[in-house]
C-alpha cells in the first residue's frame, strides 16, 4: 500500500523524508521516491525497486532543500516502474504531486487534459492530478489544488509542492487517510500517510478528516474545509510505540487485514461494477465472439486462491453457462488437461509468483488457451504472462494466512461471470443488475459483521483445546467451508477437514462422538433443509456444532450449540460474508493458543518452488 510523507521545516529534507519512507516500508511497495524543493527548483528523485535504490540515487547528491515530500508506491494503475513512480509532475517540473488512494474518473480527466495540450509520461492514474493543478494555478498553490480536487473522483491523501509557490506543502486527504506532524516550537511540519513515518520526529499529530486541506508554511500549519474556511482542530498525541503503530493499532497483520475487507472489497470494485452499466474490465480484452467461443474454463491456483477458485467454478456455471473444471496447480500439468484454442483459463493468484500456478498458465499457453490472471500484485511474473489481468486492489497482505486477498479474488470471480454473462445474454438483465447491487451493498455489510465479533470470539473457549474440528457446508457453503478449515488449521495448527454435508456419512462420519466440533454453514437457502438433515447427523451423535446462518434462517437453532448469523445477501454472495466469522474464529484461536498468528510455522507468503 502506497505511503506518503512530507517535511517542512529547517534542516535539511531527503534523508528525514528517506527515513520515513523506511518507517512506511511495511506496508508494502514496489518503487519509491522524492522531491525536494531547492533554489526555486523541484528536484525529483525516483525508482523502482527497494528504498536502498532510492538511497544510492540520492546519495552524494547533498540536496540542502528543507521542503520536501516523499513516496512509496504499491503499483495499481501501471506496472512498477521509475516512470511510474512518483512524486509525479507537470511537464515543466513546476508541480509535484505525491498520492495514495485512487482516481476513479482518471481515464475522463486524462483524455481532457490532452485534449488541452498536456502530455502524459507514466500509466497512473496519479499523472492527472499534478496537470490539473497546473491547470488550475496562478499562483497560490492551495486554490489550484482545492480546484482540482472538486474534479476528481476516488480516494485521495495527496501531498502537493510547487515552484511558483516555494515555502509551502498543500495536502489533502477523502477516503485515503493522512496525519500531519506538528515539530518541535511550530518550526517544522510532517505529512504522512501513517503515524509510523514521522513518530521518531514528533509524537503530535493532527488526524485529518475528508476533505480538508493543509497549507504548512515556516510560520506554521493551517488547516482548511473544502471551502477554504479554517478548520481549528486539537492536536493529538501518539502513547502507542512505533510497532503497534505499524500495524495500525491492531495486535497482528492478520487482524488488520480481516479489518480492511470493506475497503478492499469496494476497492475491487471500483469503476469496475457501475449500476445500470455494463461491467468495465479495463485490463481484459475480450470480445463477445471470444467468450461465445469458449467452450471450458479451467481455473487454476493453490490453497486459498484455489479455495476462491471453488466458488469461483459455482459462479461462472452458473451466470455465464459455460463448463468450469478447478484444479489444484500442482496437480493440473500431470493428468494431460484437453487444452484448445477454445479453453479459456483463470489463474488466481495473490503473490503472481506462485511457481505451480505459473507452470500451468505456461503450459496452456503453449496449447493455445486464452489467460486470464486474476492477482493482486501489478507486474508479477502470472500478470506479466498472462494474456488479460484483474487487478484486486486488496493492498499489500502481510500476514501469511490470506484473508483480504481471498475476499477479493472472490469479487473478482463474480465480476468476470458478470461480464460473460452480459456478453453471452445468459443471465436476464434484471437479475445481473439484482446481482451488481448486492456487490455494492457487500463493503458495509462486511463491516457490520466486523462491528460485533462477541459471539464469534466465545466459540473459542469451546475449540482451542480441540485437536480436531470438522467443517459442514453444501453448495457454496462447502467452498468457504474449506478456506475456513485451512486458516483454522493454518495459524491454531488444529487438526480440521472440510466435509460436504451430504458426503460425511459416507465414512468420516465414524470420527463424529461426544464434544466433536463441527462448524457448519448453512447460507444457501435452496439447501438449508437438506444441510439442517446432515447437521443433525452430526448432532446426534454427540457434536457440538457451531452453526453458520443467514439472518432470518433461525430454524436452525433447533439443531446447534450456537448460532452466528451473517447479514441478508443473495445466496449467491453470501461466500464473501461467511467466511468472515471463519477467519476471525481462526485468528482468535491462534491467539489464544499462543501461536505466532502473522507468521505459522513451516509457512512462506510466495511459494516460488514447485
Ligand atoms: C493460505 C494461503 C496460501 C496461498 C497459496 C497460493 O492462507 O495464503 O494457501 O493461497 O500459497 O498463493 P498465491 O495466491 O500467492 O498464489
Amino acid at each position: 500500500m502506497c505511503g506518503i510523507v512530507g517535511y517542512l521545516g529547517e534542516k535539511k529534507a531527503t534523508p528525514i523524508l528517506v527515513e520515513g519512507l523506511s518507517k512506511l516500508e511495511y506496508r508494502g511497495y514496489d518503487s519509491s521516491g522524492i522531491a525536494v524543493v531547492e533554489d526555486g527548483e523541484i528536484k525529483i528523485e525516483k525508482c523502482r525497486g527497494r528504498l536502498s535504490n532510492l538511497k544510492d540515487k540520492v546519495a552524494g547528491k547533498e540536496y540542502a532543500g528543507s521542503i520536501g515530500i516523499g513516496h512509496t508506491r504499491w503499483a495499481t494503475h501501471g506496472e512498477p516502474s521509475d516512470v511510474n513512480s512518483h512524486p509525479h509532475s507537470n511537464e515543466d517540473e513546476t508541480i509535484a504531486v505525491v498520492h495514495n488512494g485512487i482516481i476513479e474518473n482518471y481515464i475522463v480527466l486524462r483524455e481532457w487534459l490532452i485534449s488541452e495540450g498536456y502530455k502524459f509520461v507514466s500509466e497512473t492514474d496519479t499523472e492527472v492530478i499534478p496537470h490539473l493543478v497546473d491547470y488550475y494555478f496562478d499562483g497560490n498553490l492551495e486554490d489550484a489544488v482545492i480546484k482540482a480536487t472538486k474534479r476528481m473522483e476516488g480516494s485521495y491523501a495527496l501531498g502537493v509542492v510547487a515552484k511558483n509557490d516555494p515555502g509551502k506543502i498543500v495536502a489533502v486527504r477523502k477516503d485515503s487517510p493522512l496525519v500531519i506532524g506538528v515539530g518541535e516550537d511550530g518550526k517544522e511540519s510532517f505529512i504522512a500517510s501513517d503515524i509510523p513515518a514521522v513518530l521518531n520526529m514528533t509524537r503530535d499529530v493532527y488526524l485529518l478528516e475528508d476533505k480538508e486541506f493543509v497549507v504548512m508554511t515556516k510560520d506554521g500549519i493551517t488547516i482548511y474545509d473544502e471551502n477554504k474556511n479554517k478548520v481549528e482542530k486539537q492536536i493529538f498525541h501518539v502513547t502507542w510505540d512505533i510497532d503497534a503503530a505499524e500495524k495500525g493499532g491492531y495486535d497482528h497483520f492478520m487482524l488488520k487485514e480481516i479489518y480492511e475487507q470493506p475497503k478492499a472489497i469496494k476497492d475491487t470494485l471500483t469503476s469496475r461494477v457501475v449500476k445500470g452499466e455494463k461491467i468495465k474490465l479495463d485490463g481484459i480484452h475480450l470480445t463477445k465472439e471470444q467468450i461465445e467461443n469458449f467452450d471450458r474454463v479451467y481455473i487454476i491456483a493453490c490453497g486459498t486462491a484455489y479455495h476462491s477458485g471453488v466458488v469461483g467454478k459455482y459462479v461462472i456455471e452458473r451466470l455465464a453457462k459455460i463448463p468450469v473444471e478447478i484444479d489444484v496447480a500442482s496437480e493440473f500439468r500431470y493428468r494431460n488437461p484437453l487444452i484448445t484454442d477454445r479453453t479459456l483459463m483463470i489463474c488466481i493468484s495473490q503473490s503472481g509468483e506462485t511457481a505451480d500456478t505459473l507452470a500451468a498458465l505456461r503450459l496452456a499457453k503453449e496449447e493455445g488457451a486464452r489467460i486470464i490472471a486474476i492477482t493482486n500484485v501489478v507486474g508479477s511474473s502470472i500478470s506479466r504472462e498472462a494474456d488479460d489481468v484483474f487487478y484486486t486492489w486488496a493492498g499489500p497482505e502481510i500476514a501469511v494466512a490470506s484473508t483480504k486477498a481471498y475476499i477479493t479474488m472472490l469479487i473478482a470471480l463474480y465480476i468476470i461471470a458478470l461480464y460473460m454473462a452480459e456478453a453471452k445474454h445468459t443471465v436476464r438483465e434484471t437479475e445481473i443488475e439484482k446481482i451488481k447491487d448486492g456487490l455494492l451493498n457487500l463493503s458495509e455489510k462486511t463491516a457490520e459483521i466486523l462491528n460485533d465479533v462477541d459471539t464469534i470470539k466465545s466459540f473459542v473457549d469451546h475449540l482451542y483445546s480441540k485437536n480436531d474440528v470438522y467443517y459442514l457446508g453444501r453448495g457454496l457453503d462447502y467452498a468457504v467451508a474449506m478456506e475456513g478449515s485451512l486458516k483454522l488449521k493454518e495459524i491454531s495448527y488444529i487438526h480440521s477437514e472440510a466435509y460436504a454435508g451430504g458426503e460425511l456419512k459416507h465414512g468420516t462420519i465414524a470420527l463424529i462422538e461426544e464434544g466433536t466440533s463441527v462448524i457448519a454453514l448453512a447460507t444457501q437457502s435452496e439447501l438449508y433443509d437438506k444441510q439442517i438433515s446432515n447437521i443433525r447427523e452430526v448432532k446426534t451423535r454427540g457434536a457440538n456444532v457451531l452453526g453458520i446462518a443467514m439472518e432470518g434462517q433461525t430454524e436452525i437453532e433447533k439443531t446447534v450449540d450456537q448460532t452466528i448469523y451473517i447479514p441478508k445477501v443473495m445466496s449467491i454472495l453470501a461466500p464473501v460474508l461467511s467466511v468472515i466469522p471463519l477467519q476471525i474464529l481462526a485468528y482468535y484461536t491462534a491467539v489464544q493458543k499462543g501461536c505466532d498468528v502473522d507468521k505459522p510455522r513451516n509457512l512462506a507468503k510466495s511459494v516460488t518452488v514447485e
